[in-house]
């Protein structure tokens, strides 16, 4: 079987030059998107995210600043932050890097967000418009990988979906949006018994746990659309996903690399939601019923 690698660079890339074109727009009405970026303490991983985000918002035209706090700052201080950036209208969108030190809660940090600037989609409330099929912002990972299939004219609809990894930032809200086209998925985790059962059965399978290699050919259906969405840094220094690549290549009918895959669609996600947020800021659109 030959086995067709879906180039996450380059759909990045074309989406990238499609809302460029958009932020244009909004700079003739004498609008920038702005972004701001919030980071506590010293994670070597948020550090070098925040700097590509940053580059990526400078890239297509989009304002940002980056708030950084100490490990020892205090939630209140963060709380502030946030705050006077929920009405700096400025700013359009408002994205707290995680993971947050132990000693914050990550939930009341989110919650503080305003939900027209929650372009992580993170907040209860978009959670909630998420799962509902109302979506205000698409998590940008699982809004990265729907469009990778889109665009490479994969449908989704009557497929067995299966996601592997139940986290709030990938898992969930993949099954939901999947879920939403008419996929007919299960939801596997590190738990899961006997996991290749589930894998097997797979016409679209994406894994999202932080295991290295963990998905071999044996674990996938001939011909089926495997999107590997981890990002595993080994003893060596290299990165690889969470499917074993040379082993999947030859079984699957797609396949996503490590790196160059769901990495660099995440970003273009998150610039998409500025933009997205900036517009509606613009034409005065109302996302949320709670004010
Ligand atoms: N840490 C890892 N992924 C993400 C993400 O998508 N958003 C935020 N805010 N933090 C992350």
């Amino acid at each position: 079987m030959s086995t067709q690698i879906i180039d996450g660079k380059k759909i990045a890339e074309s989406v990238r030059l499609e809302w460029r074109v958009r932020a244009e727009k909004l700079a003739q009405l004498g609008i920038k998107p702005g972004l701001a970026v919030i980071i506590v303490g010293d994670n070597a991983a948020s550090a070098i995210y925040v700097r590509n985000k940053v580059k990526a918002c400078s890239d297509i035209g989009i304002y940002s600043e980056v708030h950084s706090f100490p490990e020892t700052a205090n939630q209140n201080e963060v709380l502030t932050c946030i705050q006077t950036l929920n009405n700096n209208p400025h700013i359009h969108g408002i994205l707290v890097q995680l993971p947050l030190p132990a000693h914050f809660e990550n939930n009341r940090i989110i919650t503080a967000i305003a939900i027209e600037k929650d372009v992580d989609g993170f907040h209860f409330y978009n959670v909630g418009a998420l799962v509902t099929g109302n979506t205000i912002f698409s998590p940008c990972t699982p809004y990265g990988v729907m469009v990778m299939l889109q665009r490479n004219l994969i449908n989704v609809e009557g497929q067995h979906a299966v996601v592997v990894g139940r986290s709030n930032i990938v898992g969930k809200p993949m099954a939901m949006m999947l879920l939403e086209q008419g996929a007919t998925v299960t939801i596997c985790s590190s738990k899961t018994r006997d996991l290749s059962q589930f894998t097997r059965s797979a016409d679209i399978l994406i894994v999202a746990i932080g295991k290295p290699r963990l998905i071999t050919a044996e674990m996938v259906k001939p011909g089926a659309v495997v999107i590997d969405v981890g990002i595993n840094r080994l003893a060596d220094g290299k990165l690889c996903g969470d499917v074993d690549f040379e082993s999947v290549s030859g079984t699957a009918g797609y396949l996503s690399p490590v790196p160059g895959g769901v990495g660099p669609m995440t970003i273009t996600m998150l610039l998409c939601n500025t933009i997205l947020a900036a517009e509606r800021a613009q034409a005065g659109v109302r996302v949320s019923y709670s004010k």
